[in-house]
């Protein structure tokens, strides 16, 4: 298993589909993690669902979710050749929220595999998004949303530079708010 930023562990932009094997590495790791999240995955019905807290939770894992989720593109953590963690975004992304930064390229789900947290991969994902698939796909900025007691997401979103969008407050039960996220990315970076 890696040590803190592993030298043997791969993160990349998957530009050609994922391989099935991938696919049922992804869903693994989606059950897992599924009631990590606020509200649980298989309570929703997408991945950019606006009502957070309309999900009616009779699917006891994350049918509907991954159903969208695997049509959109991925950024993989490969240890060993297994998948241990994923990064999905959407193109040209925009909703009212995100109106006055514009258009980008919006993450919609960060999952690493519990054994392997703390260790630096989400953060070389962000890493492999700012300063690869920005420059393939024309798009600078880089957009994301998450509830306001993911410590660790914000950690390393604040780190790495993002800034507060917008605040929906008390959107996910009460006292836990919708906070989205953004980036310009510098060329120079
Ligand atoms: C959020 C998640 C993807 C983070 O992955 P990770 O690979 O462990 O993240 P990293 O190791 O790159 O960074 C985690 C950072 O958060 C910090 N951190 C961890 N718990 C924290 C807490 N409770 N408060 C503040 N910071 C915290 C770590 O110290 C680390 O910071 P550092 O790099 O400056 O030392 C992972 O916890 C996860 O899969 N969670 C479940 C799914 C989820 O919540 N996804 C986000 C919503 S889409």
């Amino acid at each position: 298993m890696p040590r803190k930023s592993g030298d043997f562990v791969k993160v990349e932009y998957i530009e050609n589909g994922l391989s099935d094997r991938q696919k049922q590495e992804v869903w693994e790791i989606l059950c897992q993690c599924d009631k990590e999240f606020i509200p649980p995955l298989s309570a929703r019905n997408s991945t950019s669902q606006n009502q957070l807290l309309a999900g009616t939770g009779k699917d006891s894992a994350p049918h509907a979710y991954f159903a969208e989720m695997i049509k959109q593109n991925f950024i993989l953590t490969v240890v060993d050749n297994r998948v241990v963690g994923f990064m999905t975004f959407k193109k040209a992304y925009s909703c009212p929220e995100l109106e006055s930064f514009g258009e980008s390229l919006y993450v919609t789900t960060v999952c690493i595999k519990h054994n392997l947290r703390g260790k630096g991969l989400l953060t070389k994902m962000y890493r492999e998004i700012e300063h690869n698939v920005t420059r393939k796909l024309g798009c600078f900025r880089i957009s994301t949303r998450t509830w306001s007691k993911n410590h660790a997401q914000i950690h390393v979103l604040m780190k790495l530079g993002y800034r507060q969008v917008a605040i929906i407050k008390n959107d996910r039960g009460e006292g836990i708010d919708t906070i989205y996220f953004g980036k310009h990315v510098d060329l120079d970076d």
